[in-house]
């Protein structure tokens, strides 16, 4: 697993601090100053995030990141059942409710939770994805698949509850051991990050690796595939040497720690 240090990572990403960022419940302090430090540098227009719940964070970014047109939040009815039981109490019952008063704000309720939507149901040029709804493994799975598909152009996917959740570990293992360690866990958080080339990398694009086939790369990420970790056109890329994904600066991924990650503390784990 790659683990990004967290000074490194506030340095080349920037402060992720704004009045409410911190005190989350069942996270880690610096898990949304991630998420916003990553939202600012990227310059993020289109973001999606899964699991909503009452809309902290949306509001959070959406009051933060003036660039961003259109927000499109996902939860489920409140009468639903997830998958794991010990998610039962995050259900929110007026889902998306703190960003609803912005009009860049859609709520998404998937009535059969977000393992029910498909490419389709979603906008098609999102450059931030943030996977926070349901923890559990085939949930997380599908939600991923999910996002790559959204991302023809590239951008960013942010995970939270690695490694606090199995389900989230699971799934962000195996993409890793299958796609070459392109995910990174930022080390003192349960957040962890992916970056994808395309044309919509902002502030970040001339830092990244040039790469002429990165546009295959992304567009065979972009296939559909409910289970993320099944090949896609993208794995052919890795085979010749070309990762499917951009990764991070050069000067990023050459300081990132290759070790094992440890549950950190602060939190209350899978939530
Ligand atoms: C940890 S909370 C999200 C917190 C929120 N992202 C934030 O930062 O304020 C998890 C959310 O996922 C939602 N959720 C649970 N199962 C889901 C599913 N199958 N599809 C979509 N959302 C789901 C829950 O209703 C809950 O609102």
């Amino acid at each position: 697993m790659n683990v990004i240090g967290y000074d490194l990572f506030f340095e080349l990403f920037g402060s992720g601090e704004a009045p409410g960022a911190r005190g989350q419940i069942y996270s880690t302090p610096a898990d949304r100053p991630a998420l916003l430090a990553l939202a600012r540098t990227m310059r993020s227009r289109t973001v999606i995030e899964f699991g909503v719940q009452e809309g902290r964070t949306a509001a959070l970014l959406l009051r933060e990141c003036p660039w961003i047109e259109r927000y499109v939040g996902i939860d489920v009815p409140a009468d639903f059942a997830p998958a794991l039981v010990i998610q039962l109490p995050e259900v929110p019952q007026i889902a998306g409710h703190r960003a609803a008063g912005d009009g860049r704000f859609e709520l998404l309720i998937a009535e059969g939770g977000s393992r029910t939507l498909s490419p389709s149901d979603l906008p098609d040029r999102v450059d931030l994805v943030y996977i926070d709804g349901s923890h559990a493994e085939a949930d997380v799975r599908h939600d991923t698949a999910l996002a790559r598909a959204a991302m023809p152009l590239g951008g960013v996917i942010v995970w939270h509850d690695y490694p606090s959740c199995i389900g989230v570990q699971r799934v962000i293992d195996q993409l890793n051991d299958a796609e070459g360690d392109h995910i990174a866990l930022i080390e003192g958080t349960w957040i962890c990050f992916e970056l994808f080339r395309g044309n919509a990398c902002g502030a970040l694009g001339s830092s990244l690796p040039s790469d002429p086939t990165g546009m295959a790369a992304v567009a065979g990420r972009a296939e559909y595939s409910p289970d993320a970790t099944a090949p896609v056109a993208g794995a052919a890329q890795q085979e010749s040497g070309v990762p499917p994904s951009g990764g991070l600066a050069p000067q990023a991924s050459s300081r990132l720690q290759d070790r094992p990650a440890e549950p950190f503390g602060g939190g209350v784990p899978c939530a």
